[in-house]
């Protein structure tokens, strides 16, 4: 009798896992359509959002002081598109910014965030990458006025994951490496890319679009030092702020609308403990 209630207990341990455990596919489909959020720069917008049909085709025009590029068309069609690269090319892609043909990929992709994403996130970022429709669209070459580095640092290797229970360390992981929020919430430095060593979250960043000028928000708790948690996972998911104003894009609104209320928990618990600047 006992031998048989341990065997359903095991049973039941297997199947709750089960029922838990996402697909690669799934996880993919959930960071690309919130925090990720790729799409922001790759998927062409018109003046309502998002170009149906086109998500991740490219085109997108991005102007900035030192360039004016272009997000690449990074669906599956095998000529207009990364439908040829292998899983570990496009990893490295993401990763260390270096196409196959060793070339280096340009500002505005947060590579220098990218680096410490996980090796199942972007396995799983790979993974949706497949899932989407190829879309015939050549895309402009970007112009740089800058000279790219060489490469974004040495080989990235593996990254273990974050675990979810830590609320701080999965806000920060959540806010860098898998969202690059602290990057467009940094203002420029030097070298016109954004200062996270010395300004973390201090804001003042500016973004040139259709919608005018934006300049980003100071999120450390300088700036957010005036809202609730429930106030602040408002503005951050719907873009309203208390006082009913908008936020404008590049802000990623529409992507953070889907964020699970356990991650929106975790970057508000982090941005709580940013220096205050
Ligand atoms: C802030 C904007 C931005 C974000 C966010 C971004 N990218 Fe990019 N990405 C670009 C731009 C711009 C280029 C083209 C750069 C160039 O021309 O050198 C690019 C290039 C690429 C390329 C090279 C494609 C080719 O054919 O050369 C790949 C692959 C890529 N991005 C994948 C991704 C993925 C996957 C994500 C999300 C994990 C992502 N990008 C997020 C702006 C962005
Ligand atoms: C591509 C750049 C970009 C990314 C990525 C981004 N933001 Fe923003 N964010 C902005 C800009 C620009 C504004 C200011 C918009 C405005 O004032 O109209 C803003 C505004 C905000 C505000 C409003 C604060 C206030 O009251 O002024 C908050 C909060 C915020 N962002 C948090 C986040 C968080 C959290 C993330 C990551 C999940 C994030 N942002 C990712 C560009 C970005």
């Amino acid at each position: 009798m006992r031998k048989f209630s341990s065997v359903l207990f095991l049973v039941a341990i297997a199947l709750g896992t089960a029922a838990q455990a996402q697909t690669p596919l799934e996880r993919g489909r959930y960071l690309m359509q919130s925090i990720v959020a790729c799409g922001n720069c790759h998927t062409p917008q018109g003046p309502n959002g998002p170009l149906p049909g086109m998500e991740l085709a490219g085109g997108l025009k991005i102007e900035d002081k030192v360039f004016v590029a272009y997000g690449s068309n990074i669906t599956p069609d095998k000529e207009t598109g990364i439908g040829k690269w292998t899983d570990a090319q496009i990893i490295t892609a993401i990763r260390e910014g270096k196409r196959p043909d060793g070339s280096i990929i340009g500002p505005p992709m947060p590579i220098g965030m990218y680096r410490g994403m996980s090796d199942n996130d972007v396995r799983a970022i790979v993974a949706y990458l497949r899932s989407v429709k190829p879309v015939k669209n050549q895309v402009q070459k970007s112009e740089y006025k800058i000279l790219l580095p060489p490469s974004y640092g040495p080989p990235v290797g593996k990254v273990a994951d974050v675990s979810a229970r830590d609320k701080i360390a999965y806000g920060r992981y959540l806010s860098g490496p898998a969202g690059h929020c602290i990057e467009c919430h940094s203002p420029a430095g030097p070298q016109g890319a954004p200062d996270v060593a010395n300004n973390l979250g201090a804001g003042g960043f500016i973004f040139y679009g259709p919608w005018g000028t934006s300049v980003s928000s100071n999120i450390t708790p300088t700036g957010l030092g005036k809202y609730t948690d429930a106030d602040l996972k408002k503005v951050i998911s719907t873009g309203v702020r208390p006082d009913g104003s908008r936020l404008k894009p590049p802000m990623g609104v529409p992507y953070y609308a889907k964020l699970k209320a356990t991650d929106l928990d975790a970057l508000v618990a982090y941005l709580r403990t940013l220096p205050a600047k």
